[in-house]
């Protein structure tokens, strides 16, 4: 899936940094996303080094019942994208896009009457669905109205690649020995053992902000729950975790923001450049950083 806030581009920063003694074996006894999104630390590992248990989270369900449906019924999913697929090349280019607004109607239609709590047949479908959304519409994004309703328009691609059965089986096979669960990061706290690697990767803080953005952010992820985290990822330290946290640099656009300095004050706090597709001051500038915090060396 495409993600907003994908971490490809970073993962060999981010590898550069793992704890020593998971370089060292190659292994990682217990490894726990609590924000897993599109997931390309979790598969980035999975492909490189031997993971032993591994959890993830993301309080979005119906990414939850995507990564699901990949777990347990993998090949229903590339049965119904084959489906999905076979309908959408058939028609003219003009009534593919009257075929996206169907499908978003009809997955819209669906959600008022879910069950998220069981699983079911229903489910394949689904993300079926959100496959599809999310592979046509305007730069992947995920986005609902205040009624809960997925509401981004049709993408301007002109061949989009709608699923990849090798793609699906190889997630198939990376998500056996995997937890994975629908709720708040906080739920992730009673998993986490001494020894396990964490890697965090929260909402951004958002770049431009002005001064009534404090306590509300778009995404739901406010300045509250960044604190919220960072007390989380204290308790976590404590347990004898090792901890990777990514975040935007607030310093991108304002030097003098001290936010991830303050709730993060003790920890290994690095900047590294990234590229992103934003618009403000600092691109003009060239620089635009990310944050790693780390509690390990
Ligand atoms: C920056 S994205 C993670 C992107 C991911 N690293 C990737 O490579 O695709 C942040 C994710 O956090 C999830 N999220 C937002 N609030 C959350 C919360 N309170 N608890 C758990 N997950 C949350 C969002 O649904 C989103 O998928």
């Amino acid at each position: 899936m495409k993600w907003a806030g994908g971490k490809t581009q970073l993962l060999d920063l981010f590898e550069a940094r793992l704890p020593k003694p998971i370089k060292e074996t190659k292994a990682i006894p217990r490894y726990l996303e609590p924000f897993v999104g599109g997931g390309a630390m979790f598969f980035f590992l999975k492909n490189h080094y031997r993971i032993d248990q591994s959890y993830l989270f993301d309080i979005n369900a119906d990414l939850i019942i995507c990564y699901k449906v990949l777990q347990n019924n993998h090949l229903e999913l590339i049965h119904t994208l084959e489906k999905i697929n076979t309908e959408f090349w058939q028609r003219a280019e003009t009534e593919r896009k009257a075929f996206y607004y169907q499908i978003r109607e009809l997955y819209n239609r669906q959600q008022k009457s879910f069950n998220y709590q069981v699983y079911s047949g229903a489910w394949v479908e689904r993300a079926g669905f959100l496959v599809f959304l999310n592979k046509t519409c305007y730069n992947g994004l995920f986005r609902l109205n205040r009624q809960g309703e997925f509401n981004v328009p049709y993408g301007r691609y002109k061949k989009p690649k709608i699923y990849d059965p090798d793609t699906i089986k190889k997630a198939n096979l990376a998500l056996r020995n995997t937890q994975i669960y629908s709720g708040d990061f906080s739920e992730s706290e009673k998993f986490v053992t001494p020894n396990s690697f964490v890697y965090l990767d929260p909402p951004y803080r958002p770049l431009n902000r002005t001064s009534s953005f404090t306590n509300y952010s778009k995404d739901g992820f406010s300045d509250l729950d960044q604190k919220r985290l960072a007390a989380y990822f204290q308790r976590l330290d404590q347990k004898g975790a090792y901890l990777m946290l990514s975040n935007s640099d607030p310093k991108n656009e304002n030097p003098h923001d001290h936010f991830f300095e303050t709730i993060y004050k003790g920890y290994r706090i690095e900047r590294v450049p990234a590229k992103r597709h934003i618009n403000c001051k600092a691109r003009k500038r060239g620089v635009i950083n990310e944050l790693i915090i780390r509690n390990y060396s």
